[in-house]
């Protein structure tokens, strides 16, 4: 067991920890998290990251390192798609802090800017993943202090993310994600803003993870559906939960637009191949997809996102192609508006002849 608790200050939930640790302790953290949500608590979570030489002998084989990391992956997507919207008004912030001897801490310090870009980093994903401020420190002291500052903070606004919201909403588009670290999901905000700036409509992006039932899909007349692939040609996690619904829904005459993120360098076998599985996936369920993109500008060998040599949709690779994204979006939505026969609503200058 490699993670200590403290809990001695109701404000605050302390956790030390130091070298491997494993699924259980991110159980039990989640355990601890969930039961002070529950009894409506606002805090703050401070993680320790104490010192510690990694053993030489006795060291766990690499297989269950990795089905321990896997599993703490899945524990931490659990909580986001059950526990953030309560968590964003409970959490008041997640700190972590790290030895400041630690090589890896100097050296990130050392090259200017560093830093700063891993403090952003900490940011979205504690953002992302539980709702709340994130922040890196290499003292416990001024961690302390910062969450204390959080506490006297109101929640942080997490837009859209919840499908209540779809409920409420009267559009005829309906446009869902699915997002492991975020990247989809920042794809999915910025389609929604390009749509509103030139459609002058409000599209709400809702996480497919908070769907129980994917039959809500069909109160839509249109869809735009975004995925993420992972482990190497797999679904995002949470579209590969919901996708054995698609067995019980008739998708026949309705036209659907998707997007994809992947890696095309790193995975170039693979690139962007969870585009080709839902797309395929939704064709067979009687959809007619809008919206191909030409592969030409990326560098890869396969993918399973080709359909007659044209991408089943908006291929996005925000690794290595974070400059293109806007210019690749903003001529992708204007397509899919024409393709869905939504009136391109452009800017309109009154005719002076009126007046
Ligand atoms: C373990 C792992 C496996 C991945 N496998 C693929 C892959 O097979 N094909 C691909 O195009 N991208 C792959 N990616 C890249 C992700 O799709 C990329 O990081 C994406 O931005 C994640 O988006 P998300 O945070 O919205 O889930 C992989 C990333 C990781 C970490």
């Amino acid at each position: 067991m490699s993670f200590r608790f403290d809990e001695t200050d109701p404000q605050l939930l302390i956790v030390y920890t130091a070298g491997e640790y494993t699924a259980e302790n991110y159980r039990e953290l989640g355990r601890r998290w969930v039961a002070r949500i529950e009894r409506g608590e606002r805090f703050g979570v401070l993680i320790v990251n104490e010192p510690y030489k990694p053993q030489e002998s006795g060291k766990s084989d690499h297989s269950q390192q990795e089905y321990e990391a896997e599993e703490i992956n899945r524990l931490v997507n659990a909580f986001r798609r059950d526990y953030r919207h309560l968590s964003r008004i409970n959490t008041a912030g997640y700190a972590n802090v790290y030895d400041p001897e630690a090589a890896w801490v100097i050296s990130a310090r050392a090259q200017a800017g560093k830093w700063e870009s891993w403090q952003v980093v900490a940011e979205s994903r504690a953002r992302y993943m539980y709702g709340t401020h994130g922040g890196i420190f290499t003292d416990v002291q001024d961690a302390q202090q910062w969450l204390k500052s959080q506490l006297l903070q109101p929640p942080i606004d997490l837009e859209g993310l919840h499908s209540d919201l779809a409920a409420e909403s009267t559009n005829h588009v309906g446009l869902y994600y699915g997002s492991t670290t975020g990247v989809t999901e920042k794809v999915a905000f910025d389609i929604q803003a390009t749509w509103q700036q030139l459609a002058g409509e409000t599209l709400v992006p809702i996480n497919i993870g908070t769907v129980k039932d994917l039959s809500e899909l069909l109160a839509y007349d249109y869809l735009i559906l975004g995925v993420s692939t992972w482990n190497i040609g797999q679904l995002q996690d949470d579209w590969e939960i919901a996708f054995p619904q698609f067995d019980s829904i008739d998708l026949t005459g309705r036209k659907i637009a998707l997007f994809g993120i992947g890696d095309q360098y790193g995975y170039p076998d693979n690139f962007l191949d969870a585009l080709g599985i839902l797309g395929n996936e939704l064709i067979r369920r009687g959809a007619t997809l809008v919206g191909y993109t030409d592969p030409s500008g990326y560098e890869f060998s396969t993918s399973l996102a080709l359909e007659n040599g044209q991408f089943m949709g908006l291929a996005i690779d925000e690794i290595n192609q974070p400059e293109l994204t806007e210019s690749r979006i903003s001529q992708w939505v204007t397509e899919v508006m024409d393709v869905f026969g939504l009136r391109y609503r452009a800017a309109s200058t009154p005719d002076a002849s009126t007046f």
